[in-house]
């Protein structure tokens, strides 16, 4: 080996603990799952990668209505459910190349213990108290519903089948008890009002705390603003307590009384931690309590931001425990442009996509697409299949094939001694810094972005020393050896960049270097050194598979709802009674063009847009946030009722309705015409 430079100095050996969100144990991984247990995958291997001590710990997150609910409906017990699932969930994740250094339960010994230990503290210290309140419950199932298990008519506008928290017509927000006519979604009884007393967490007093905490740069600075917008509209005491029949853990002290699935599933993370120390003879204190150099980090998607930048943050502080170094937030994953959605085959689940395509390929493309920001990451399937085919396939694995052979038949299997263009080895080698501190601030695109253009200067040079030419002539075979065994040098350091996003492609390479690859020793070079023969390393990404996973994500959505059953759309919404010509005549239905879309501030469900008739502009709030971001509406056309009477809205006056099919939520599709259709023109 010779030693070309040593750019990266040596570092302290760094102890951190990293998280992933704990996924609920009554769906499957999904891709958007996957995006989180990629990122936080990749930090995790480039940590170690670098030398550091690095754990990595998740679970199931087992506890709740929803989880109780489905395990009523499979006939088994929740216990049994959950461990079902926790190991497929496992399975899942380690067929990604996602590897946990444990992957446990939020149901277990630890759990309850770490919960009632924090529990104890926190009511010591005086942040606990109780209070009477008056909630929704069923009197056929017995049980209080929890406000997602309520529907009735919006007490605003009047709309039926709505939420019990929300409206998807008019945007309201409201309390279960004010909705109208209420229904429980579980037995379709008409709820109750009942009483029952309830503990609070006493979350306004750590204001100043979390003020600090959040602006100590543990946050991104676009959510650290975000979180200021909840400062300003006041902290509240919080909820952590849910009566029996409960899939929970039992509050210490009172009966049928069980804790918030949100209150144990922080401390998850903690009690996976804790079973993998216990067995590996890892000292969990340290990571744990105040004063010790360890560094935790939490990886979340944004919806879960409230729970682990206010909530967690509090507990952990209530109850004497270190707060995490780094909360890091990513976006959604959207496909094709649009929410994951079952009946266009785009909600795919990690199954699904397993059994059609390489899991590095989808490792490679949300890598190429990860930054440190919360702006959703969109899997387009064609870009998809271009990126992996062009940059991994046509660039970085190209490099080792085509130079393998010439050294395998001709220079007997021996890299050559001598180093030819140390300039250009060099700038591989001052690449690695600037890569690894892209790694650590999560800003995985960029750091690709490098390594694809050092892939091409790699290419650049043996395409201008052409060695399939040279290894024809006499007289440079010393040459060609050369330019083949810097093409191996070259490869082997771009390999070594790509290994915290690509292990499986890192070790086919390490079995034909004959070498094993880690970032300090990526700074050297081999030299007169032996290499196996090259065998392929990676497919070509074929269309046809991504089609065929499409089709089979759809399939599994008709599976699960046959045209009898009585869950069909049809089913739930059955064709209205006739109407008279001029009743529909009524209705001035037009083509509109969407010459704008945006977020109402404020508004969970509502976008705005200002829709063009062709001489004539009109603004409508659309329930379709869900559903839509605002980009990929732009320029679209649509059909709007353009002589409804306008409608005050608390977010400003909306002067008609554009129409949409679908039950709501992510399920909601808007009608568009045929091309040629014009802004304006009546729809008769
Ligand atoms: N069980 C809670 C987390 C408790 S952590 C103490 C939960 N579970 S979840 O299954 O709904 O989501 C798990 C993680 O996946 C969350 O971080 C969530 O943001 C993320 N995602 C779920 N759907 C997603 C996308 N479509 N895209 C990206 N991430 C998504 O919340
Ligand atoms: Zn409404």
């Amino acid at each position: 080996m010779s030693e070309i430079s040593s750019s990266s100095a040596a570092q302290a050996k760094r102890r951190i603990l990293v998280t992933s969100a704990l996924p609920y144990a009554n769906g499957s991984i999904h891709l958007g799952h996957l995006l989180e247990h990629i990122q936080t995958d990749i930090w995790t291997r480039f940590q170690r990668l670098r030398g550091h001590e690095c754990y990595s710990v998740c679970a199931d997150d087992a506890h709740g209505t929803p989880v109780m609910l489905k395990a009523q409906e499979l006939g088994i017990t929740p216990e049994q459910m959950v461990e079902q699932t926790r190991a497929e969930h496992h399975q899942d994740l380690q067929d990604f190349f996602v590897n946990y250094d444990n992957y446990y339960v939020t149901h277990s010994p630890e759990n309850k213990a770490l919960c009632e230990t924090i529990y104890q503290r926190l009511d010591e210290a005086g942040y606990i108290s109780k209070r009477t309140i008056n909630q929704l419950f069923d009197p056929e199932k017995q049980m209080f519903l929890p406000d997602r298990f309520v529907k009735g008519t919006c007490p605003s506008c009047g709309a039926e089948d709505q939420n019990g928290d929300s409206c998807d017509v008019c945007g309201a927000t409201y309390s279960p008890t004010e909705v109208k006519n209420p229904r429980s979604v579980v037995s379709g009884a008409t709820p109750v009002l009942k009483e029952s007393e309830h503990f609070f967490f006493d979350l306004p007093q750590f204001e100043g705390m979390l003020k600090d905490w959040i602006r100590s740069g543990a946050l991104q600075e676009e959510m650290a603003n975000k979180l200021q917008e909840w400062f300003e509209a006041g902290l509240q005491q919080w909820d952590i307590s849910r009566d029996a029949p409960y899939f929970g853990f039992e509050i210490p002290g009172a009966p049928n009384k069980f804790f918030y699935v949100w209150v144990d599933a922080p401390v998850g993370y903690m009690a996976s931690f804790k079973n993998f120390c216990d067995q590996n003879g890892v000292d969990f204190d340290p990571f744990w309590q105040e004063g010790n150099d360890t560094e935790l980090y939490h990886f979340i998607g944004k919806d879960i931001t409230y729970f682990h930048c206010l909530f967690w943050p509090a507990m952990l502080e209530g109850a004497g425990y270190r707060k995490p170094t780094g909360v890091n937030i990513h976006g959604f994953v959207t496909v094709n442009g649009a929410k994951m959605s079952k009946s266009r085959g785009t909600f795919i689940k990690g199954r699904t996509y397993l059994d059609h395509l390489n899991p590095e390929y989808l490792r490679y493309y949300f890598a190429s697409k990860l930054s440190d920001g919360v702006t959703d990451i969109d899997l387009n399937f064609t870009d998809f299949a271009q990126k992996v085919n062009a940059d991994l396939v046509g660039k970085v694995v190209n490099i080792a094939s085509r130079c393998a052979s010439f050294i395998t038949k001709r220079f007997d299997g021996k890299l050559s001694e001598t180093v030819l263009e140390p300039e250009l080895v060099a700038q591989f080698h001052e690449a690695a810094d600037s890569i690894a501190s892209m790694y650590e601030k999560r800003k995985y695109n960029q750091a690709i972005r490098e390594i694809m253009a050092l892939a091409d200067k790699a290419n650049q040079f043996i395409d201008s020393n052409a060695p399939w030419v040279t290894i024809k002539e006499e007289d440079k075979q010393q040459f060609t050896h050369d330019v083949c065994s810097l093409g191996i040098n070259l490869f082997r350091i771009l390999v070594t960049y790509l290994k915290p996003v690509l292990p499986v492609l890192a070790e086919k390479a390490e079995a034909f270097l004959n070498d094993e690859l880690n970032w300090e020793s990526s700074q050297n070079c081999l030299t007169g050194h032996a290499i196996n023969k090259f065998k392929p390393m990676m497919q070509r990404v074929e269309m046809e598979k991504i089609d065929a996973m499409v089709e089979a994500s759809k399939e599994s959505l008709v599976a699960a709802q046959p045209k009898s059953d009585p869950n069909s759309p049809l089913a739930k919404d059955p064709i209205s009674d006739t109407i008279e010509f001029d009743d529909f005549a009524k209705i001035d239905l037009r083509i509109a063009k969407i010459a704008n879309a945006e977020h109402v501030e404020g508004a969970d469900k509502l976008l705005r847009l200002q829709l063009d008739l062709g001489g004539e502009t009109k603004q409508v709030f659309a329930g379709i946030k869900s559903a839509y971001s605002p980009e990929d509406l732009i320029g679209k056309h649509t059909v709007m009722v353009a002589n409804l009477a306008p409608r005050k809205m608390r977010f400003g006056l909306s002067e008609g309705m554009v129409l949409a099919a679908g039950p709501g939520g992510s399920e909601l599709y808007i009608l568009e015409p045929h091309e040629g259709a014009q802004p304006g023109m009546r729809v008769k």
